[in-house]
């Protein structure tokens, strides 16, 4: 039989924030790809909705219930997972984004509560740190696993009005890094942890600031789009083909990188 490198038939996977858009959107690639998948997110109803629609085309899907910053919920839900399907294969950490009090585009940075900040930080940070801590330690006793990150553009330099928000997602680049490193060396070649750096899209968080009551593009999406040398917004369905890639054994020498998915908005000066 010919090998299929980019198959994750049977593989296990867990996507936080699985029924968010970009979430949304990794979990069918995944189970197109061929995975079981446990949708993960604080709403129960709306995890079950997604999970069936996912069942409804043929793939074997869950919903499971926890808050990504809660580490006892989540180990609840390692638990859960593992008794049913005995293994987990990989984790997509999509459960973030900004969280509008913690915003500065039209105020001070000295006016943005710090409590605010904090959240948007533990959210965007621990909110990924923390399920690849409780998912990974399932991963290294069995001894192969993939973790795969939801950076951003506000990781590279400063997006205005988000700083909170950057700060997160730098750490997490860095965490990226650090955890592909120290699981590769104590724990051999069958664990790794990328991450994927989405340029723009239009999601349920951003929706407001990049596009007004009309549909039409606000100031800071046509800044967006003139620094985006493809001239448009990204579709989440675009994020894909990379997450599959990176899950799958197609990718088993790839760990601790950072892959923009940004239609060259992190290749362009802007000149
Ligand atoms: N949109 C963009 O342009 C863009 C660009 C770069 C990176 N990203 C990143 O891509 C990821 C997904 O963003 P998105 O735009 O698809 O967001 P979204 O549509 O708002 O989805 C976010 C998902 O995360 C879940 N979630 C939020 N807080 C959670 C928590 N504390 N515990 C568990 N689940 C939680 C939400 O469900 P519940 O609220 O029901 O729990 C929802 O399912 C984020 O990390 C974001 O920073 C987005």
């Amino acid at each position: 039989m010919t090998p299929k490198p980019f198959s994750l038939e049977g593989r296990v996977a867990v996507v936080t924030g699985g029924y968010g858009v970009i979430g949304g959107s990794l979990s069918a690639g995944l189970g197109e790809a061929g995975a079981r998948i446990a949708l993960l997110g604080r709403r129960r109803n709306a995890a079950e909705e997604a999970a069936a629609k996912l069942c409804a085309g043929g793939v074997d899907a869950i919903a499971v219930v926890a808050d990504v910053s809660d580490a006892d919920q989540l180990r609840a839900v390692r638990d859960e997972v593992i008794s049913r399907w005995q293994r987990v294969d990989i984790l997509v950490n999509a459960a973030g984004g900004n969280v509008p009090r913690a915003r500065s585009d039209a105020s001070s940075i000295f006016d943005v509560p710090l409590d605010a900040i904090e959240e948007v930080m533990r959210l965007n940070l621990h909110g990924s740190l923390i399920p690849s801590l409780v998912f990974g330690e399932a991963m290294a006793a069995q001894g192969s696993g993939s973790i795969v990150n939801i950076s951003s553009m506000a990781s590279l330099s400063a997006v205005s009005g988000v700083m909170g928000y950057s700060v997160a997602k730098a750490g997490l680049d860095n965490f990226t890094r650090w955890l592909a490193v120290d699981l590769a060396r104590r724990h051999g070649d069958g664990i790794r942890v990328n991450a994927i750096a989405p340029g723009f899209f239009v999601t349920t968080q951003n929706r407001s600031v990049l596009l007004d009551a009309n549909g039409e593009y606000t100031a800071r999406s046509r800044t967006i789009i003139q620094r985006t040398p493809m001239g448009r917004f990204g579709r989440p369905e675009e994020l894909v083909g990379a997450v599959q890639w990176l899950c799958s054994d197609a990718a088993s020498f790839v760990t601790g990188t950072v892959i923009p998915i940004d239609g060259g908005f992190s290749a362009f000066s802007g000149v």
